[in-house]
């Protein structure tokens, strides 16, 4: 691990950038909720100058064939194939990771590896299904090298992927996996510690930030905070369906 990825796995920034500046219903902002303690972003200095690939009014179809093709960071160089996502484009519930490992590089579908056994596991605790009122995608869409963690130069450049997958799903819940996906919606350092047991929202979406599946799988202990994140998102969904 180098010296950059090492302060930034111990929170020490600021290193996360915004895409730019968000107009003011794009600040992350918590969505009123009785049982949801409330965040607020706090303020992130200097846009990154990134030029985002044309993703706005992609059907399925196109951003499919433009996300395989896509050469916009670095990191197409070593993929075998790009991984847009999987699921239900009906879902209620969207689930984003990280990035693509090995296991995901090689068969074209996000989280097929140990993580992905203990995502299905976790699914299943809240009575979910990859694929059944459920999309699961990614922050970036092609494996980062070596399973490093993406930059966010590379976040930031598969942005309008995930933003126009957001747009086309309409989800009513997002479950952010691990902190490059929750940074990438929500536009702020986050700390999963703290971040996790609220809503947050990205545009009009409630957020819930918890751990990533391959963070529980070397963490043990923390599985049983995960199973509190579960039990929050589940309610969570169920009081927006009610209304
Ligand atoms: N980890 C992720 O974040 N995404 C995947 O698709 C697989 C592992």
């Amino acid at each position: 691990m180098n010296r950059e990825q090492t302060l930034r796995e111990m929170g020490l920034g600021p290193l996360w950038k915004l895409r730019a500046a968000p107009q003011a219903d794009e600040v992350t902002a918590p969505v009123a909720a009785p049982m949801a303690a409330q965040t607020t972003a706090p303020a992130v200095d200097a846009p990154a100058a990134i030029t985002p690939p044309p993703a706005a009014g992609m059907g399925w179809d196109e951003l499919a064939a433009t996300v395989a093709a896509c050469r916009q960071c670095r990191l197409c160089e070593a993929r075998k194939q790009a991984v847009l996502g999987v699921g239900d484009r009906n879902a209620d519930w969207l689930f984003v990771g990280e990035g693509p490992g090995a296991d995901e590089d090689e068969k074209g579908e996000p989280f097929v590896g140990q993580a992905g056994k203990l995502l299905d596991s976790m699914l299943a605790a809240i009575d979910l299904k990859r694929g059944n009122d459920v999309y699961i995608g990614n922050a970036v869409k092609c494996r980062p090298p070596n399973n490093r963690t993406p930059e966010p130069e590379e976040t930031a450049a598969c942005w309008p992927y995930l933003e126009r997958q957001i747009e086309l799903l309409q989800p009513k819940l997002i479950i952010a996996l691990g902190r490059p996906a929750a940074q990438s919606l929500l536009q702020t350092e986050v700390k999963i510690g703290a971040s996790r047991g609220k809503l947050h929202r990205y545009k009009d979406i409630p957020v819930v930030v918890t751990y990533h599946p391959a963070y529980l799988l070397r963490n043990l202990p923390d599985k049983a905070l995960a199973w509190e994140d579960l039990v929050f998102m589940r309610r969570t969904m169920r009081e927006l369906k009610a209304g």
